[in-house]
């Protein structure tokens, strides 16, 4: 999988094969990251197929992702959900950790759902809060873009609205007739894998993020090169604010996004809904 052209051929290769195994042609992708992992029993499963199975495919390794791709209705809208996403510091290069996306775009999504886990660096934020990102920083040491340009995009790509507005704003209505709190944000995505030092989170601060998290970033990035809608929301796991700063460890960071994960599959699956329509 090393050169560019290799891997645009190896994309194919991989949508053509998914093609034949499955009923229906998604239109809205979701990657049920950190705080969307529970969306998965929302959505009426007709095929499931591990990444191991499927020809080109990379594998994940980070605990209680279990790596495959969910086919089937959530709502009545057909969905492919990744269970299981690629991180930078996992070792993956860019075109692995966005490998998946392109596929998906192969297969002809239309949008893209995203959510993480992130620390808050906004001080008016708590832990629990869901974060919609309205946009992003890039603070990763490889673009995903780099290289000889695929032919889904421009080579350079206008970024002045990554996060589709008319989304946000389907989000912001859905969460305000059911009474569910959420902040708007931009998201800095870093390489991880330490979560930052006080002096880091002040300096992201300074730089213009709400939130930050090791995720996200390079997908969106590729799906929005694709010319693919996108919708992302960080799970605020916990603070990176002078005074608020306490010892973190994934287990609660999983145990805190954990906690809001109902209310956001309630808001991604009524969009779903609405988007269908
Ligand atoms: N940084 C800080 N806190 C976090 C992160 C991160 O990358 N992910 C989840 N909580």
């Amino acid at each position: 999988m090393d050169n560019k052209i290799d891997m645009y051929a190896k994309i194919q290769e991989c949508a053509s094969w998914i093609r034949k195994e499955i009923p229906n042609r998604p239109e809205i992708a979701i990657v049920l990251g950190t705080g969307l992992g529970r969306l998965a029993d929302e959505i009426k499963v007709e095929r499931a197929i591990a990444y191991k199975d499927i020809p080109n495919f990379p594998i994940s390794t980070v605990e209680g992702h279990s790596g495959r791709l969910l086919f089937g209705k959530l709502g009545n809208a057909d969905v492919v959900a990744m269970q299981g996403r690629f991180h930078f510091y996992e070792g993956y290069p860019m075109r692995i950790v966005t490998f998946p996306v392109r596929v998906m775009y192969e297969l002809g999504i239309k949008t893209l759902f995203v959510s993480n886990a992130a620390g808050g660096t906004n001080p008016t934020f708590a832990i629990g809060d869901m974060m919609i990102i309205t946009d992003h920083i890039n603070f990763f040491p490889e673009h995903p873009l780099n290289g000889p340009n695929y032919p889904t995009g421009p080579r350079f790509p206008d970024m002045h609205a990554v996060y589709d507005r008319e989304l946000i704003e389907m989000a912001d209505a859905i969460a305000a007739e059911r009474g569910i709190k959420v902040q708007h944000g931009v998201y800095l995505g870093t390489q991880g894998p330490t979560f930052e030092t006080p002096a880091e989170y002040r300096m992201f601060r300074i730089l213009g993020a709400d939130a930050v998290g090791m995720s996200t970033v390079p997908e969106v990035i590729v799906a929005h090169h694709c010319g693919i809608r996108v919708f992302g929301v960080s799970v605020i796991t916990d603070l990176g604010v002078e005074g608020k700063i306490e010892e973190v460890s994934h287990e609660e960071v999983q145990r805190a996004a954990d906690a809001v994960q109902p209310l956001l599959a309630e808001i991604i699956k009524e969009m779903a809904e609405r988007l269908w329509k």
